[in-house]
């Protein structure tokens, strides 16, 4: 484990180590989307567990149509940040690092305090159903397709939550360009069958990403750690596959390089899978190969492959999910060489929260 528990360099910034918290919604903050010491002791317990990095859950970034889940946390308004100061001061305290998923939910909305109405590349709603944990909603409403004045709406918003999260102390942002939100949503051909500038070839249909990265980095400065996850399958949609093929994955990765971004963070059901319609790498191996951008990898990563993986993606932080939420302290334990929990679901049910979490905890502790 020797390379991955030591001190390293990531996106220009010093990590204690080598992994990381993946981010997971929980919808636990105030209905006004403010974070709550709920969440600071839940994130702490990462930070103290030994993750040298914590990446929030998606967080969503206007006040029209970004925000997908009720008590999802923003960070649009100075109570939003002023509560994640307060949870980015006590990671920090921990001796770890925090960077901020910036996320808007596109047609994947389940419920927003500020409109009824989704807006997306096109009026096309997502596979499948609604995610049961995070709310009631059966059925997914079909959303509008978003004018040119909404596009301009959505790169301002992600623009000013970036400028918002320097303000509450992150160490970086990740934007959510992954699992079938709004960024992935326009490129993929099942959501977006726009005939203008922003649909159609990938080079259209990756514009408004690009749009984003820029306008993030102008408003956080050349230094700041800032990065996209990437992904081609989506929540309710474990298939979905870019015509494109590898090559257009890899040209996505260039264009986001050249755009600005300093990491990607890939993300599949396992992290060795090959997803392409042709070709033969993961999406880790795609990003690895190309020069000047860091990786994080993510899908499936436990105890049993971590130093296996570690020997393939030599410089790449490790991100854990499931494994993590099951063993908060994943990091330090497996330094002791101690047993590591398999995640009962039972704990997200019937609602992925902190609160459900925390009353199973002190059921299965008794
Ligand atoms: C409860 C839960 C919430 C999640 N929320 C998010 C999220 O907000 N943003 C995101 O990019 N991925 C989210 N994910 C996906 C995870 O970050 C991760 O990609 C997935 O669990 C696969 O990694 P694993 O095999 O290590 O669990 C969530 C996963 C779970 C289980």
């Amino acid at each position: 484990m020797t390379n991955l528990m030591q001190e390293n360099q990531f996106a220009g910034l010093a990590l204690p180590n080598r992994f990381a918290l993946a981010p997971m919604t929980r919808t636990s903050a105030e209905a006004s989307g403010e974070p709550n010491l709920l969440m600071a002791n839940h994130y702490e317990a990462y930070a103290k567990g030994g993750f040298g990095l914590i990446i929030t859950e998606g967080t969503y970034t206007d006040d029209r149509a970004s925000q997908g889940y009720a008590n999802q946390p923003g960070i649009i308004n100075d109570g939003q940040v002023a509560g994640w100061k307060a949870i980015v001061d006590r990671v920090h305290e921990a001796g770890s690092r925090m960077f901020v998923q910036l996320m808007h939910a596109g047609a994947q909305f389940q419920a927003n305090r500020y409109t009824a109405q989704p807006l997306a590349p096109s009026p096309v709603a997502p596979k499948g159903e609604p995610l049961g944990l995070y709310g009631d909603q059966q059925t997914w409403r079909v959303p509008e397709a978003m004018t040119e004045a909404d596009i301009r709406g959505v790169v301002d918003g992600f623009a000013q939550s970036a400028v918002n999260a320097v303000a509450a102390g992150f160490d970086g942002i990740e934007l959510h360009g992954a699992n079938g939100y709004l960024l992935n949503q326009f490129l993929s051909t099942h959501f977006n069958r726009r005939e203008d500038r922003y649909g159609g070839i990938l080079e259209n249909r990756m514009r408004l990403i690009l749009e984003v990265v820029k306008a993030v980095r102008v408003a956080v400065g050349d230094e700041f750690p800032l990065g996209i996850r990437l992904s081609q399958v989506t929540i309710t949609d474990p298939d979905y596959q870019l015509p494109e093929g590898e090559a257009g994955f890899r040209r996505l990765v260039e264009a986001v390089r050249d755009a600005g971004v300093n990491f990607i963070h890939t993300t599949d059901g396992d992290v060795r899978r090959t997803p392409f319609i042709d070709g033969a790498q993961s999406l880790a191996d795609v990003v690895s190969g190309v020069e000047g951008v860091d990786l994080i990898i993510n899908g499936s990563i436990d105890e049993t492959n971590v130093q296996d993986l570690a020997n393939t993606y030599p410089e790449a932080l490790l991100a854990l999910g499931k494994k993590a939420l099951a063993n908060p302290d994943f990091v330090q334990r497996l330094k002791d060489g101690k047993s590591l929990a398999d995640l009962d679901f039972g704990m997200l049910l019937p609602k992925a929260t902190i609160q459900n979490e925390l009353a199973w905890r002190e059921k299965n502790a008794a």
